[in-house]
């Protein structure tokens, strides 16, 4: 299978925008008194999507840690993100589970239909990323999976193609 996924986004990632917002003023807005590094990385990343480099110093000196503490806790924990998501980000789940109901051809189907591959490395504005999870709390319900934030359950391949295809419409196929 193409290593490279067929699908490229219509339109240009605002990357200039989120760049534009200070550090500084991002840090100071969620980093307030009594709230944990960890919460604080979970409201940056509520608000731009994923959490800038270019705030781990700021937070570092607001937070009174190292450098190396605030970054070693952004790549210790899988969620956070260090660049904009994809604009369609599928998340499937491959836990126990969800693999006993089929997870695994489930994925295969997924990488075959979008041409993409599970939790390959991808660029800051990429149009399709497929990243494996372990439990999104639907187990009785599975296979789960979740579609730019969206969870669905009981997910079939004729049902992934489906909201995939209603998920992908602001994309480009490419070959
Ligand atoms: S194991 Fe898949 S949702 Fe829990």
């Amino acid at each position: 299978m193409n290593n490279k996924c067929i699908y490229m986004t219509l339109e240009e990632p605002h990357l200039d925008d989120l760049i534009a917002i200070a550090p500084e003023e991002l840090v100071a807005r969620h980093a307030q008194p009594g709230r944990s590094l960890v919460a604080v990385l979970h409201a940056i990343q509520d608000e731009l999507g994923y959490v800038p480099p270019a705030a781990v110093a700021p937070l570092a000196r607001v937070m009174n840690l190292s450098r190396a503490e605030v970054h070693g806790v952004i790549t210790y924990y899988h969620h956070f993100r260090t660049q904009p998501a994809a604009a369609v980000t599928v998340q499937l789940c491959r836990a126990e589970a969800c693999r006993s109901m089929g997870t695994e051809a489930l994925a295969q189907h997924i990488e075959s239909h979008t041409g993409c591959r599970f939790d390959a490395a991808h660029e800051a504005g990429a149009a399709v990323e497929l990243e494996s999870v372990y439990c999104l709390g639907q187990c009785a319900l599975s296979p789960a999976m979740m579609v730019n934030g969206t969870l669905h359950a009981r997910v079939t391949p004729q049902k992934f193609d489906a909201i995939f295809a209603a998920a992908s419409k602001c994309l480009e196929v490419t070959a």
